[in-house]
């Protein structure tokens, strides 16, 4: 469904993403792993036409997405969620959500709030709530909800765990696979998390320098245990 074909990416001068491959399946979940600065939400945000200058082939669903805008990436059925979650502090919580629903393709319904809380429990008592009054679990739900209201095709979640408390974490892996498994949607999860990330995605790339280093299984990765060593300890 996704294809990303020998993707460079640069800030400037800087040459960060080197001939970057990546396949998604329809409804299928990846992981993306990598130390900080590795190139994780430089990917993501190069999928969208997001700050980096990219080069190389995205497609979505065969049709190219390389050349297109921001917000027909977006229509397309590409959507992020930032790391920093960006919640508007003086919307409500519902408001913030709706704000989600002008990606969505034209004539393609959003989910409602009603639908949105079933699939996010833990939104359902904050809808009424400002922005600002909210603790971080409680944004990166919020984020969430807003990444999802226009049934995206594809879902880019950026170190959804970073920061948060262990049940939050809990809460929040649970919500991703009702997510994954109810509605299907295709995911991208990046992470430092390394359990977090394997129960919520079906494989896994791992990323250095900008470059993919290794794809595959979680049962390939378990076999190779120099990787977390060489690619992920601090
Ligand atoms: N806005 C920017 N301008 C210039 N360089 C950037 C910018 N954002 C990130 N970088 C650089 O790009 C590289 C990859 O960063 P990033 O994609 O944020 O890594 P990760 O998400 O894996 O921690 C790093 O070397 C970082 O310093
Ligand atoms: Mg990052």
């Amino acid at each position: 469904m996704l294809e990303v074909s020998h993707l460079d990416a640069f800030y400037g001068q800087s040459h960060i993403l080197h001939a970057i491959d990546l396949r998604l399946a329809a409804g299928e979940s990846v992981a993306l792993l990598g130390r900080n600065g590795a190139g994780k939400s430089t990917f993501l945000k190069t999928l969208l036409n997001a700050g980096p200058r990219g080069s190389g082939q995205i497609a979505l669903d065969g049709r190219p997405l390389s050349t297109e805008a921001t917000h027909v990436r977006a229509r397309r059925g590409l959507a992020l969620v930032p790391e920093d979650r960006r919640i508007f502090p003086k919307l409500t919580v519902a408001q913030n959500i709706e704000m989600g629903c002008h990606a969505a393709a034209d004539g393609k319904a959003c989910y409602s709030l009603d639908e949105i809380i079933a699939l996010l429990p833990m939104v359902g008592p904050l809808v009424d709530r400002l922005g600002y009054q909210l603790s971080g679990g409680q944004q990166q739900m919020v984020a969430i909800a807003r990444g999802i209201v226009s049934r995206p095709k594809v879902l880019m979640l950026d170190e959804p765990a970073e920061g948060l408390a262990p049940v939050i974490v809990d809460e929040l892996g649970d919500a991703i696979n009702r997510i994954r498994r109810s509605e299907g949607m295709a995911m991208i999860i990046t992470e430092q998390n390394l359990d977090f990330a394997r129960e919520t995605s079906d494989r896994l790339y791992l990323l250095d320098v900008g470059e993919v280093v290794f794809c595959g299984s979680w049962a390939d990765f378990d076999d190779r245990p120099d990787l977390v060593d060489r690619y992920l300890a601090l």
